[in-house]
């Protein structure tokens, strides 16, 4: 498959100068939903500690499933929002009973572990298995919004799937989990809400928030 000048572009970026994260040096399903739950809620410098505990802990499903809850609330201390770890460990048990220990897949069967929401079923199936599924969040929404001047209201639940449509054009076919962690990244680093850093973007030529000098214009949210 070829790749557009806009992928390119993106990609050498998020090559160049990707965050060093201890999840990223894995493509294990494990490891990478053990991040991404911790990541649900949590700011990235925070997890990065619990995480290595957690993995040294609990280093495979079967651990998961089977530790006893006091040690597993034991290492999630500090990190809040305890639903997280008990639904971690209920998801550990159904993929023990349901798929044998193994990680799933299937878009689908990732979608229906406990805990596991549209975002982070997009962040784990094309991180982990390369699949073209957007992961849209709030910092996602933000940085495509600018990129392609969308107008739709980010307060409305119903908005998701315009966001989706975007981002599912643009992903695939290549390195759709790299792209994913790109536009966390930009929009971590570059494309922030109040003052962007437009000069330093790797998108500046593609972008239609800053073409029509309205980047804070965008994402359009209502006040509820
Ligand atoms: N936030 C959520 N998922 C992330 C990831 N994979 N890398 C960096 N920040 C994230």
């Amino acid at each position: 498959a070829t790749i557009s000048a806009f992928q390119e572009a993106f990609l050498i970026w998020y090559h160049r100068e990707k965050r060093q994260l201890p999840w990223r040096e894995y493509r294990d399903p494990y490891a990478i939903w053990i991040s991404e739950i911790m990541l649900q809620q949590t700011r990235v410098e925070t997890v990065i500690g619990y995480y290595y505990r957690f993995m040294k802990e609990f280093p495979t499903i079967q651990d998961l499933a089977n530790a006893p809850e006091d040690k597993l609330l034991k290492v999630w201390e500090g990190l809040g929002y305890y639903s997280r770890a008990r639904n971690l460990q209920v998801a550990a048990k159904q993929i023990v009973t349901e798929y044998g220990g193994q990680f799933p897949k299937r878009v689908a069967e990732i979608r229906e572990l406990k805990g596991i929401g549209p975002y982070t079923t997009g962040a784990i199936a094309s991180i982990a298995f390369g699949i073209a599924e957007p992961a849209i969040d709030g910092n996602v929404m933000r940085v495509t919004s600018r990129l392609f001047g969308i107008t739709d209201d980010i307060a409305k639940a119903s908005t998701r799937k315009v966001f989706d449509a975007y981002v599912r054009d643009i992903l695939s076919p290549v390195e759709p989990g790299e792209m994913n962690q790109a536009f966390m990244d930009l929009g971590s680093s570059i494309c922030t809400p109040t003052s962007p850093d437009c000069q330093r973007c790797p998108l500046i030529n593609f972008c239609y928030a800053y073409k029509t000098e309205q980047t804070t214009a965008f994402p359009v949210k209502s006040k509820k």
